[in-house]
C-alpha cells in the first residue's frame, strides 16, 4: 500500500463504503464473466463493485488522470504492478491497496473462489490506457474513454 498521504481519503472511502453488507448481494456472486456496477458517483469520486469469476484479469491499464483505491470484499486477488520489474501483490478480504494518476496495473484472481472488490476514483474516471506486458516495458494498445467503452 502506498505511503502517500494524498491517498488516504480513497482509502477511506472504500474501506467506509465496503462495511455495507448490501453490496455482497449488488452482483451475482459467481459471475461467468467479471461484471461491474457503479453503485456511487459524485463530481469528485466514483465507486464500482466488480465480481471476478476464478481467473478474471483485468489485463494492463492505468485510469488516467484519477486517483484510485481498491479492496477486497470477498475471495482474493492478486495486482500485477511494474517499476522496471514485475510485482504482485496478493490481497485477502479486508485489505486494500492505493495510486495515484496515471499508476498501471493488472489486477487478477487467482484464487480458487470468486473474488468481490470495492474500488474508487478522484475524479471519476475519463480514460484508461490499455498496455500490453513485454516483460521489460508496457507498451501502449489504445486509450479507453467513460461513455464509449465503459
Ligand atoms: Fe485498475
Amino acid at each position: 500500500m502506498s505511503t502517500d498521504t494524498a491517498l488516504l481519503p480513497l482509502l477511506e472511502v472504500v474501506r467506509a463504503h465496503s462495511a455495507d453488507p448490501e453490496l455482497l448481494d449488488r452482483l451475482d456472486p459467481a459471475p461467468e464473466d467479471r461484471t461491474w456496477a457503479r453503485i456511487l458517483a459524485t463530481p469528485e469520486v466514483e465507486l464500482w463493485l466488480i465480481a471476478w469469476p476464478r481467473g478474471a484479469a483485468t489485463d494492463w491499464h492505468d485510469h488516467g488522470t484519477s486517483a484510485g483505491a481498491f479492496t477486497v470484499l470477498r475471495g482474493t486477488l492478486t495486482e500485477h504492478t511494474f517499476d522496471g520489474g514485475l510485482q504482485l501483490h496478493d490481497l485477502a478480504a479486508g485489505q486494500a491497496r492505493a495510486f495515484g494518476p496515471g499508476y498501471a496495473h493488472d489486477v487478477r484472481n487467482h484464487g480458487n473462489e470468486p473474488a468481490l472488490s470495492l474500488h474508487a476514483y478522484s475524479p471519476r474516471l475519463t480514460t484508461m490506457t490499455r498496455f500490453r506486458f513485454r516483460g521489460d516495458r508496457l507498451e501502449v494498445l489504445g486509450v479507453e474513454r467513460a461513455g464509449e467503452e465503459w
